[in-house]
């Protein structure tokens, strides 16, 4: 409706065509998220027009971001009335299970910028909080929390459990839901944490079978009351009909090799949980595979592009995945022969 109401405005007035692309694109972005925005029941817990946002902050509001398919867990929503509720919440699971995707996509149905800091690269204080450049102490810039916690939005804090210890300190009086920062660096301002700056932490479960693991600092784990558990869809001999439909709409192959496709994954997951190998592919993976896949190459060999290489560099390791692949593609053959 708003879509065509733009469209003849733009017809009856003499406008330059700069400005008729510009309508034109925000009507299309406004459209996309309008149909996101009905297939999940998110605006009882989040309106993005309850939100306002300096322009310069625009884009960081995500912009057609791919659904979230679930098996009726409700993530999104569960994200959003822990948002409304707590302000922060913690998301668990193994990589690839959709975490980061998920954020950006309740950024986007809430109308909320997206401040994205991973924690287990070696990003300074000073990035995070902010320094003086230059000469003297006048020029500040706002590092990426104060940003955030000055104009709001959506603070995603991926690894969480690798955050430094002196990060972790100087962020926690933050996260009491109506906490402030004292940039101490900057004559110890006092900013108070903005309205709609809301928290997501996430990380890979802490269990024994992945290494280099570690819990999470207690004062952040104390402050957040929401935990959420993240899984892939399919895993081991559990095959998931709505991912291999993903994969071959998506990528472009016969439902019959998406499958394929989706019952390798499944094993090489089920590998990694267990400690067996060190990478699990996520759907967006799979679907890269079938990609090659349409385009003419066969699954081993689509397989020996994407999968095989991006799970490890160890010809040993590699040797392993090709095995997992070869025993899937025989079973299919003898299980559809039968
Ligand atoms: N349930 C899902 N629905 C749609 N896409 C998904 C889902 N789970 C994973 N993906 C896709 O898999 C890829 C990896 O997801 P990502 O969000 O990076 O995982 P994580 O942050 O948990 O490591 C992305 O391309 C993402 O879009
Ligand atoms: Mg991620």
């Amino acid at each position: 409706m708003e879509y065509n109401k733009i469209i003849s405005s733009i017809n009856h007035s003499k406008i330059n065509s700069e400005k008729i692309n510009l309508s034109i694109s925000v009507s299309k972005i406004k459209k996309d998220t309008h149909k996101l925005s009905k297939m999940y029941d998110f605006k009882k817990y989040m309106d993005s027009s309850d939100m306002s946002f300096p322009p310069e902050m625009n884009e960081r509001i995500p912009k057609e971001t791919p659904p979230y398919i679930d098996n009726g867990e409700h993530y999104v929503e569960r994200i959003g009335r822990a948002l409304k509720f707590f302000k922060q919440c913690a998301l668990i699971g193994p990589s690839g299970t959709g975490k980061t995707h998920i954020v950006y996509l309740v950024a986007e149905l809430a109308g909320l910028p997206m401040w994205e800091i991973n924690c287990g690269l070696s990003t300074s204080v000073f990035d995070l909080f902010g320094r003086y450049i230059g000469l003297g102490k006048e020029n500040w810039i706002d590092g990426l929390i104060t940003s955030w916690c000055r104009h709001g939005g959506i603070l995603y804090l991926d690894e969480a459990n690798m955050m430094k210890q002196d990060v972790a300190t100087k962020l926690n009086p933050l996260l009491d839901q109506r906490g402030h920062m004292v940039l101490t660096e900057k004559d110890s301002e006092v900013i108070h944490r903005h309205k709609h700056a809301y928290m997501i932490i996430s990380m890979n479960p802490v269990s024994s079978e992945f290494a280099g693991t570690k819990p999470i600092n207690a004062a952040m784990r104390r402050r957040m009351s929401v935990w959420l558990n993240f899984d892939y869809m399919s895993i081991g001999d559990n095959i998931d009909e709505k991912e291999f439909k993903m994969v071959s709409e998506i990528g472009g192959i016969s439902l019959k090799d998406a499958e394929t496709i989706v019952k390798i994954g499944a094993k090489i997951r089920q590998e990694y949980k267990s400690g067996d190998l060190p990478y699990g592919p996520s759907v967006g993976d799979l679907i890269n595979w079938a990609k090659i896949c349409s385009d003419g190459a066969d699954i081993p060999t689509g397989g020996d592009e994407t999968l095989v290489p991006m799970t490890s560099d160890d010809p040993e390791v590699q040797g392993e995945v090709r095995q997992i692949i070869k025993k899937v593609i025989e079973s299919e053959i003898a299980q559809r022969s039968r």
